[in-house]
């Protein structure tokens, strides 16, 4: 409670026991204008979505769903290195912690030891007359039911395996929240290429044999990290291929 307190000047919060899809909310809500950033988490999701319609599952109890709504103010398109600055909060709040191993898997993965512990899903909502806003959703795993079935070529794994004694998630969500602040500023003054680095010390495929498939691309080559836009780098056996983080998917090789 102290600590989502101290955000409440900057954020609007609020939670939910119930909805479909946090983030589809957020999209068809219109913004409110008093400068706050709008939050919405909720106990339950009764239809979390990833990318590509695929599904986030979740268990009462068992996780962290929200999403925010955050302003950024030039681009008509959404920003690529977005996720990625979104999937640095996150790792941060991790390490803060004292959680280690954090990866991230590009774009939008947040693994723990190579496995999933939390996934962010990015969209852009344009309300009419209204700055284009990102709405910004992360899902993270808790303390995963010991039945829970989540289908996941990572492999899936929670806060509770990593951590003796893991924050409620209140206190959880007042430091992502305090650190997706700290990273969103950032990004909005210096952009992406600040952050790049601390993106690729974190890189969960850095140097390894991967491939990309999805829509009409199909891609294999060494993970060169990624550049000052956050599109992937990928060295082929002919020469250096970019892949922006459109709708693609990343596997090791
Ligand atoms: P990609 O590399 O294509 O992004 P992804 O596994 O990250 O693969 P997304 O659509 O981005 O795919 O995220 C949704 C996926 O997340 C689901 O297909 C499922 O594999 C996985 N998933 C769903 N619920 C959970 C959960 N609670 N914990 C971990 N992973 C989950
Ligand atoms: C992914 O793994 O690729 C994305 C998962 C994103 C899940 C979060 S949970 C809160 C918000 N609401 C949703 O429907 N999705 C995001």
């Amino acid at each position: 409670a102290a600590v989502l307190g101290e955000l409440a000047g900057q954020f609007s919060l609020a939670v939910v026991p119930e909805c479909d899809s946090t983030n589809s909310r957020l999209m068809e809500t219109p913004a409110d204008d008093d400068g706050r950033i709008a939050v919405l988490a909720a106990d339950r999701q009764t239809a979390g979505r990833g990318r590509r319609g695929r599904s986030w599952l979740s268990w009462p109890g068992a996780g962290l769903t929200f999403s925010l709504r955050w302003h950024f103010m030039p681009a008509p398109h959404m920003p690529a290195g977005l996720s990625l600055v979104v999937g640095l909060a996150v790792a941060r709040t991790l390490e803060e912690l004292g959680v280690e191993g954090v990866q991230l898997k590009w774009p939008n993965d947040v693994l723990i030891h190579g496995k999933k512990l939390a996934g962010i899903l990015v969209e852009l909502s344009s309300s009419r007359g209204r700055p284009p806003a990102a709405v910004i959703g992360i899902g993270l795993n808790l303390r995963l039911p010991a039945d829970a079935q989540v289908e996941s070529a990572t492999g899936v794994t929670d806060l509770a395996a990593c951590l003796a004694a893991p924050p409620g998630p209140n206190r959880l969500l007042g430091l992502l929240l305090g650190q997706l602040h700290h990273f969103l500023d950032l990004y909005a003054a210096a952009g992406f290429p600040a952050l790049r680095a601390a993106w690729q010390q974190r890189n969960a495929f850095a140097d390894l044999p991967v491939r990309i498939f999805g829509e009409a691309q199909e891609l294999a080559g060494t993970c060169a990290g990624v550049d000052d836009d956050g599109a992937l780098l990928l060295d082929t056996p002919e020469g250096r291929r970019r892949v922006l983080s459109g709708e693609v998917s990343l596997r090791l090789a």
